[in-house]
């Protein structure tokens, strides 16, 4: 999705401002442009296309300046092309804006503003925007600004510049991130905090309906009435080594072997010193845990299949009712809330548009929201009642991996938790799967050993032009989600589904030598997994099973197999989620494609 960068300050605001898009550009974009206040006027500069070649055709005509804005966009209105990157500016070019966000009523405001005489350039939604900052400019740009918006509908952050106004940028945010970073002589604005990590590690989040200006030595917020906002700074604490790629080829291959550690640091953070599950932090008390009826939760692509592993999990523990639904769905629903549900609303980003949208229905009918999420300080985290962090450390890859697999570590750990004070979990249960749990870094570590071996199979299957993966009950799970990693990179067609559904319509799909991937790690299910195996096998199939070297039934049945060590029902969804994760990459290096930048996905996905 789009990013903004801003610089006031006394360095040279363009490389600034390009390297700043550069630690954003795994959200996904299709053309990039900054502008610089460069000797009095705004020098514009976009191109279609990938950064470098906006760098590229800067390479001997950098503006020179210190205040300027930057962008990535990821097209919503309007085809990627130049005209229609950002920033975007007036008639006489003097104030320049970039957005992220939609803005929803633009043809009625475009259309008012041509009846004004104003002229447009580009298809977007966002030039409206600086068209109307321009109509309210009467040498005061923060009150132009906050006039423009007030007749706006939709999502949006916004940084925006005037030639009139040197030295200061202006930003607001509603729906859409936005932090304003605090330096020494310099202040920045971004849409997330890597692209300042360099700069800067004290930072404001700030919150919907602010509008904050800075200069290179001042910063002044004011919320939605306009009063001064009073934020607090928080200091970033993780490494901008952490988001760097570490000698890995790739993002995503590098978080793939992340995993042990973030499952481990995850686990850790939900330990009092006494070694005790520990959720009092976030309210959790034995009579809220007691109260419960039914857990609701909800998310978007990944964080939605951590769900539907969270249901069979919480199912398990609680011994209530537990529905999963993806966000978009669940906010155009009536959707029922009762007192006593646990509403669990889970994203890597804690920024996804559908998943907060679906928070906000919820707490209006009355629930207590509770946002799992990756990012500290997000959207989500601020807007839920209590916060379950994974820590998971920055996930940078557009394909979700160890977001997805310390999400279900921590549904588990709630589940185990809630479980013990309402007495629905068995004791030895929930000992025997914390100690599990404690194992689990090591199994992660054992399956990526296996590397080779993956490879060397997903490499043959790479050629494939469609993949069906299937497992049953919490396997299920699995198979959507490794479905979704391999379609998501490598654009091999594929689906995931339920193994006893196969019958009802997907086994139609089954030619000679057609890949299925069969997911088994429980063993009272083995016998039903091998059953379908052999139905799919019958019609052609080629199988590739997932699962325990005990898993002979399975094992007998498909044509090669990646053994995953023994685990319990409760954590298989964590591990066995591990080798697909790596076949879904190896596929798409196979395929000659890049995993960190798949097509026309973004990282956050911001807008509806
Ligand atoms: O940030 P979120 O977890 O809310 O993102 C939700 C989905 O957009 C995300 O999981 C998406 O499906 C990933 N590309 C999957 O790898």
């Amino acid at each position: 999705m789009c990013g903004i960068v801003g610089y006031v300050g006394h360095r040279q605001a363009a490389p600034i401002l390009l390297d700043g898009l550069e630690k954003l550009e795994y959200r996904g974009y299709d053309s990039a442009g900054i502008s610089v206040l460069s000797g009095g006027v705004l020098d514009i500069c976009k191109e279609k296309g990938r950064l470098s070649v906006l760098r590229e055709s800067l390479k001997n005509n950098m503006p020179t300046g210190t205040v300027g804005i930057g962008h990535t966009r990821w097209a919503t209105h309007g085809a990627p092309a130049d005209f229609n990157a950002h920033p975007h500016f007036n008639m006489d070019r003097t104030i320049s804006l970039v957005h992220n966000g939609i803005i929803e009523n633009y043809q009625s405001l475009r259309d008012w503003l041509i009846s004004m005489g104003y002229e447009f350039r580009s298809e977007t939604d966002t030039e409206v925007v600086v068209q109307l900052v321009d109509y309210y400019f009467k040498g005061d740009l923060r009150r132009a600004v906050e006039q423009a918006l007030s007749k706006i509908r939709g999502s949006y952050a916004i940084c925006v510049m005037s030639s009139h106004c040197p030295g200061m940028l202006v930003a607001a945010r509603k729906d859409s991130p936005l932090v304003v970073g605090k330096g020494d002589g310099e202040n920045f604005f971004a849409s997330d905090v890597p692209a300042l990590l360099k700069c800067t590690r004290d930072v404001y989040y700030l919150e919907d309906g602010d509008v904050a200006e800075i200069t290179a030595d001042r910063i002044s917020i004011f919320n939605s009435y306009g009063a001064p906002a009073g934020r607090t700074l928080s200091h970033i604490d993780w490494d901008a080594e952490a988001a760097e790629k570490g000698g890995y080829p790739h993002f995503m291959l590098k978080e793939i072997y992340e995993e042990p550690e973030a499952i481990e640091r995850t686990f850790r953070s939900k330990l009092s010193e006494s070694g005790e599950l520990n959720f009092s932090d976030i309210g959790i008390t034995e009579e809220l845990a007691k109260g419960i009826n039914r857990a609701v939760i909800v998310g978007c692509g990944t964080a939605y299949h951590a769900g539907v592993a969270g249901k069979y999990i919480l199912e398990r523990l609680l011994g209530v009712p537990v529905e999963v639904d993806v966000a978009s769905e669940y906010r155009y629903r009536d959707p029922i809330v009762r007192p006593g549900d646990l509403f669990v609303a889970i994203s890597q980003s804690g920024e996804t548009a559908d998943t907060l949208a679906a928070m906000r229905l919820a707490k209006a009918k009355g629930a207590r929201i509770i946002s799992l999420t990756n990012v500290v300080g997000s959207t989500h985290s601020r807007e839920a009642d209590a916060v379950i962090y994974t820590v998971a450390g920055p996930e940078i890859a557009v394909a979700s991996t160890k977001a997805y697999t310390t999400q279900i570590l921590c549904l588990l750990l709630l589940g185990l938790a809630l479980g013990r004070l309402r007495g629905s979990a068995d004791q030895q249960l929930c000992r025997s799967t914390l100690e599990e749990i404690s194992r689990l870094p090591d199994m992660i570590r054992q399956v990526l050993t296996s590397d080779k071996d993956i490879r060397r199979i997903a490499y043959r299957y790479s050629a494939a032009s469609d993949i069906y993966f299937f497992g049953r009950n919490i396997d299920w799970a699995t198979a959507l989600e490794g479905s979704l990693k391999l379609k998501e990179i490598s654009y091999i067609h594929s689906e995931g589904f339920a193994a006893g559904e196969l019958k009802h319509g997907p086994i139609a799909l089954i030619e000679q030598d057609t890949p299925v991937v069969a997911i088994a790690t429980e063993q009272r299910l083995f016998e039903k997994l091998a059953s379908n195996i052999k139905e799919v096998k019958a019609r052609g199939a080629n199988i590739l099973a997932v699962c325990p070297a005990g898993a002979d039934l399975v094992l007998d049945s498909a044509d090669e197999s990646i053994i995953i060590p023994e685990c319990s029902e409760l954590v298989s969804p964590i591990l066995s989620v591990v080798p697909l994760q790596l076949f879904a990459y190896d596929c798409c290096i196979s395929r000659g494609y890049d995993p960190d930048k798949p097509r026309n996905l973004a990282k956050s996905v911001t807008v509806e």
